[in-house]
């Protein structure tokens, strides 16, 4: 696998200074300096491949309740940036091809985070997912990083893409973590800043894993997390970042 870990990835986007994984906010990760962005996946009712964190459109839409209860023509009339500032009035919320598309305008890497889908839909969500990054990614640029929460979600996208490096998301330090990042060949491991303890990030390089942290605003505690071995980080501010690891 051609993966080369980057220090920063902008985290929704430029979370801070944009409304979350919306294209404004992926182009805002750019104007910042980030090579690379992270953003999350989910599946419409009508099995569309769409970006949104939440399962729910509450907090960053004009939308209520269940995204996967709504068709992809459906979540394209919501104003997913009105939120954030008047500025971003009308942003939509994109769709995964849109997204790409923007990407390979921008020259941008992403990590694809797979969210865990309601109902069971976690092999549905992740055999799209793949199947439309397949046909999508240019094949001139390496291959993103896929993660998940989910092992499932993981499992499926490498049965149906092995070609794809894997991230094994994890909140805390489970037991079993070693044996599930096996289980699903991950190339690294996608850990939290409250948990990344010099400690536990050697015994994850000397495990052979590359170490993701998320989420890290605070300049100095990204620099502090490289320093202790980290490749990189995942932040709301790649700009402010990105400045203080003296690549600004
Ligand atoms: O992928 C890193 C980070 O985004 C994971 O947490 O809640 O933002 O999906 P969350």
């Amino acid at each position: 696998m051609d993966l080369k870990l980057p220090q920063v990835i902008g985290h929704r986007g430029a979370a801070l200074a944009a409304p979350e994984n919306t294209l404004e906010s992926f182009r805002e990760a750019a104007a910042q300096g980030a090579r690379w962005v992270e953003f999350d996946v989910g599946l419409s009712a009508d099995g569309q491949c769409f970006v949104l964190h939440d399962d729910t459109l509450d907090r960053t839409t004009s939308g209520k309740g269940p995204a996967h209860l709504k068709t992809v023509a459906e979540l394209k009339t919501l104003d997913a940036g009105f939120w954030f500032g008047k500025a971003f009035e009308g942003a939509k919320l994109p769709t995964l091809a849109e997204t790409v598309a923007l990407l390979t305008e921008l020259d941008l890497m992403a990590n694809v985070e797979i969210k865990g889908a309601p109902e069971g839909r976690h092999a549905e969500l992740a055999t799209a997912v793949m199947a439309e990054l397949r046909r999508l990614w240019p094949a001139s640029k390496p291959k993103p990083l896929i993660s998940s929460f989910e092992l499932e979600c993981l499992r499926t996208a490498q049965a149906a893409a092995p070609e794809f490096p894997r991230g094994y998301l994890i909140w805390g330090r489970q037991v079993d973590w070693l044996a599930n990042a096996r289980s699903v060949a991950a190339a690294t491991m996608n850990i939290d800043t409250d948990h990344a303890t010099q400690g536990w990030m050697a015994e994850l390089k000397q495990a052979g894993y590359g170490v993701l942290v998320y989420t890290v605003n605070a300049p100095e505690r990204a620099a502090r997390l490289i320093e202790w071995g980290a490749d990189g980080v995942f932040t709301d501010a790649p700009g402010a970042v990105l400045a203080r690891l003296g690549k600004g």
